[in-house]
Parts: structure tokens; sequence; C-alpha cells
């Protein structure tokens, strides 16, 4: 059947809704629709995710291990899908041989994202040869590209089950399909998207809680796949949003976090004048004891957010504000609508408001076309923005986005030294920011034990500590006296 399938495929030479022999449906992504934003209104839907009474019992005595990669938006899709799994009687393995269904949800940002999952495939396909019964999954952004669910059809014919990004509240569909036909199912949409109220979360923290404000993207930066992964911008209305934190709040969590890739045009999709700014007011007013949102865009940090941070305690101090390059020839280059000028202005606007800002980056080496000049630009940039650490990357074609098709004529080997130049100027900023919190004592969010068997939790500015103390913290925010200093994180010890 599996064959079939595939030849339907090859035969119609096309994607969308294509059935196999009447009795179910392939739906695969497609790059050039996944582009179109339209003005259609977008759906929120708050009964769509239902789970019929014969799916209840579907997992038990079966137990699920699910591998996250990327950001952070992948990590609370992974708290849905977990929260769903055991909706189905299905229980949770961090131990992978112990498992029944084994999900990969991934992550398409940059080719090794791509190369890591396609390495992990290979060790499940020989757990798989030693218990046939295992049923493997792919979800998340590598399953609404065509090119991955091509190779998976053609040379990973013994998975299960593929779904995409808006197909989440479908798993108990999915796979029921997928556990009683033994074929692979493969169901993304390539849309817009929706908005759905009613997805069932798990939670990894009892301390701390991700909490989407919007979906998608309509930025469309020349080298970046997320708008055709995660669809058009679509704002969550504030209400559902406020009673979320407020709902977190009655649990006893002390932390959310605002999560959108571009949280700073929250609202512009929505009718009316209610702004990013609006929100982190509202949600300040809840009384949720720590705030943090991310990511922030440049282009939509308005001095309203600025003004609303500074005033609540409860804002956490920390911005992380993408530059991706310092040269106004190379951010043209990428779409990113700003320049040099006007980023560093608006750093200068944030430091002088938020005296205890802590602020980190992402930057992005050897874009096509990029000179030496160009990444000079960048290294001066980061002189003068100090930060507290960056996320440095080298340019990753990705298939389908215009940077892809851009001439790029500089060698790995150059790439490699601009960015092992620029992590060291990134370090250097990261020790000498850390020098200044050495015989502090700073408030800390006490999240669990380091890998060490220490406590380790965040200050408000977002350094990691590790911690000397009483497992009775953990949970609490306490003050912490900093002892030492590392690079990349702070050791203390709790003070009362
Ligand atoms: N929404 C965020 C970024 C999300 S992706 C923003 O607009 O800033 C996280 C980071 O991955 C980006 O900031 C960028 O630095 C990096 N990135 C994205 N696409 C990339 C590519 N094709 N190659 C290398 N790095 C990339
Ligand atoms: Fe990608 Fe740009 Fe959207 Fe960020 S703003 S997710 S970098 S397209
Ligand atoms: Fe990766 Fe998708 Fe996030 S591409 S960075 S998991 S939105």
């Amino acid at each position: 059947m599996k064959i079939l399938k595939y030849i339907w495929l090859k035969f119609f030479n096309t994607y969308g809704i294509i059935s196999n022999n009447g009795s179910d449906t392939v739906n695969l992504p497609n790059i050039l629709e996944a582009k179109k934003r339209t003005n259609k209104e977008i759906e929120i839907k708050t009964n769509e995710y239902i789970i019929n009474n014969n799916l209840k019992h579907l997992g038990d005595n079966y137990c699920y291990y699910i591998k996250t990669y990327g950001c952070q938006m992948n990590v609370h899709d992974s708290e849905n899908i977990k929260a769903i799994l055991e909706d189905m009687g299905f229980t949770e393995t961090d131990v992978l041989e112990e498992a029944d269904l084994i999900l990969l949800n991934t992550c398409s940002i940059r080719e090794n994202a791509h190369n890591k999952v396609f390495g992990f495939l290979g060790r499940i396909k020989h757990l798989k040869e030693t218990k046939p019964h295992i049923i493997t999954g792919l979800c998340g952004c590598m399953a609404q590209e065509e090119s991955v669910v091509k190779e998976i059809m053609e040379r990973y014919k013994w998975m299960d089950l593929v779904f995409g990004t808006h197909n989440i509240h479908r798993l108990p569909n999915i796979l029921e399909r997928a556990m009683a036909t033994r074929e692979l199912e493969i169901e993304v949409f390539s849309k817009e998207g929706d908005i759905f109220e009613n997805i069932p979360v798990k939670r990894d923290s009892k301390y701390k809680a991700w909490v989407n404000i919007m979906y998608g993207c309509d930025k469309f930066c020349t080298y970046c796949i997320v708008p055709y992964t995660r669809g058009k911008q679509r704002s969550r209305k504030p209400e559902f949003i406020l009673d979320e934190v407020n709902d977190l709040i009655s649990q006893g969590y002390q932390e959310v976090t605002l999560l959108g890739q571009n949280v700073n045009a929250y609202g512009k999709d929505l009718p009316g004048n209610y702004r990013m700014g609006d929100l982190l007011r509202d949600v300040a007013e809840t009384g949720i004891r720590r705030i943090r949102f991310m990511t922030s865009h440049p282009w939509d940090f308005d001095d309203e957010m600025i003004d609303i941070i500074s005033k609540y305690d409860n804002i956490m101090p920390y911005v992380h504000l993408p530059l991706q390059s310092g040269s106004n020839r190379i951010l043209k280059l990428m779409g990113r609508r700003y320049t040099k000028e006007s980023y560093l202005n608006l750093v200068q606007k944030l430091k002088k408001k938020i005296p205890s800002l802590a602020l980190t980056t992402d930057i992005i080496v050897g874009f096509p076309g990029e000179t030496d000049k160009d990444f000079e630009d960048t290294l001066e940039v980061v002189k003068k923005c100090q930060y507290d650490s960056a996320f440095t990357f080298i340019f990753s074609p990705r298939v389908g986005t215009p940077a892809a098709r851009m001439k790029d004529d500089i060698s790995l080997e150059e790439k490699n030294k601009r960015l092992y130049k620029l992590n060291e100027l990134v370090n250097k900023y990261a020790n000498k920011n850390n020098q200044k919190y050495l015989d502090k004592i700073v408030p800390v969010l006490i999240e669990g034990k380091g890998e060490k068997g220490n406590l380790m939790g965040y200050t408000d500015t977002m350094k990691l500590v590790n911690i000397d103390g009483d497992d009775s913290n953990i949970g609490f925010i306490v003050p912490v006296k900093i002892t030492s200093i590392k690079t990349w994180s702070l050791d203390g010890k709790i003070i009362f």
C-alpha cells in the first residue's frame, strides 16, 4: 500500500489531496501554497480539538518518547502534543528504547537541524528492526517542507506518520489511522493557518510557562523559512491570553514567557489599536511575578512598549533583539527593514530607559555577498551594543527562500573564520557583563536541579545561576549572592 500511495503521487506529479484508493487521503505540503497571504479573516476555533471515546484508550499500556528540536514555539507545541497523547492513554518516557511511539518534533531553520533529525532517524530505524511494533512519526517545521516529505516517502518508507504544524489538533485521528493500517500516514496542510483555542497542554515546568500570543510570521526575511512553515501572522485575542495567564497564576506559576516569532507586531492583524504595549501592561496587571517575551523584531519596537517595560517591575529587564547583520547593504538584502543606525538608536533608548537591561541577539555571518567591510560593520555594532550573549550562525540556504537563490561566493573557510572572530568578541562582552554581578545579591527563580546535582535558576536578566542550597527552595524566587563568574553562567548561594 505504501508503494501504491507513492505511485499515485508520482503519477499526478502534483500536491494537494491525493486519494490512494478512495479510503483515505494524503495531504502534502506545497511551498507555493505556504507562501500565500490573503485578506481572509483568521478563524478562531474553540471546539476543533475533539477526542472520541474510542480513541481515549488507544495508547493504554503504551509509552511515548518525543524529541524536540528548534525554538520555544516547538517546545510549546510538544507540550500540546504530550497532552493529546496522554488524553489517548499514552504515558511519557524519556528512555528511547522503552518507547512504543517515537515522535520527532523538528526544526527547519538551518541545514544542521535537518541533518540531526535524519541522523536520529537512522538510530530509530535500527531500533525498529528489533521492535517492529514501534510507531514512528515526524512533525514540526520539517514536515511542512515539500522536499522533506518527498525524501521520507522515498527513503524512509518504514515510518508511520508525518503531520504538519497546522495539524496538531488532528493527531488522534492521524495516529489512529497509522496504528490501524501500519501505512505511512501523511497529513500536512499548506495554509495560512487558524487559531485553535482548545488544545490541551502538559507543561514541562510547574513554575514557568510558555504562552503563545501569536502564531506565524509575515516578515519574509529573505533567508528565513519560518513564514513558509508556520503560516500567516495570527495574534491571539487578548482575552484568551489573559485567561491563560490568570489560570497559570492560580496554579502557582511564577513566570510566563509571551511567545511569537515577532511579538512586537502583536495585534497588528487584529481589529482596533490594541498592541504589544497594551498586552504587556494587561499581563503585568495580572500580578504574575515575572514576564518575559520573545522574539522582538527591531522594526516593530515602539516607544510605548519601552515605557511599559520600564514602568512595571514584573516585566523583566531582558530583551532579545536580533541584529542579523550590522551592514546596511546586507540588512537590505535580508529584507530586515531597519538600518544599523536605527537599530543602534533603539538600543540606546532601551538602555537609557531600562538601566538594568540585559540585551542578547542573533547574528548571521556569511550571508550571500557579505564582504569584509560588511562583516566589520557587524563587529562594530557588537562593540557598541556589548551584548550579554549572542546566538551566532553561518548562513544556511533554505529551499524556496529568496536568499537561497542569491550568488554566494564566500568560501566556507572564510565563513568559519568570521564566525570564530565574531564569537571571540561576543564572549568578551558576555564575560565583561557577567563581572558586574560578582558579590551582588539578585533574585533567582529556582527551577530545579542542574547537571551536577546543584540547584539552578535564572536571574531577572536571564543569567543562568548554579546555586548551593536546599531543595525546598525549588519553585521560589529567592535572593542569591553571586560568588563567582563564568562566561555563560554565574555561581551563587542562597541568602536569607
Ligand atoms: N523571529 C526571529 C528569529 C527566528 S529564527 C527574528 O526575527 O529575529 C532564529 C534565528 O535563526 C534568526 O534570528 C537568525 O539569526 C537565524 N536564522 C534564520 N534563518 C537562518 C538561515 N537560513 N541561516 C542561518 N541562520 C538563520
Ligand atoms: Fe524569520 Fe524574519 Fe519572521 Fe524572524 S521575522 S521568523 S527571521 S522571517
Ligand atoms: Fe525551527 Fe520552526 Fe522554530 S523552523 S526555529 S522550529 S519556527
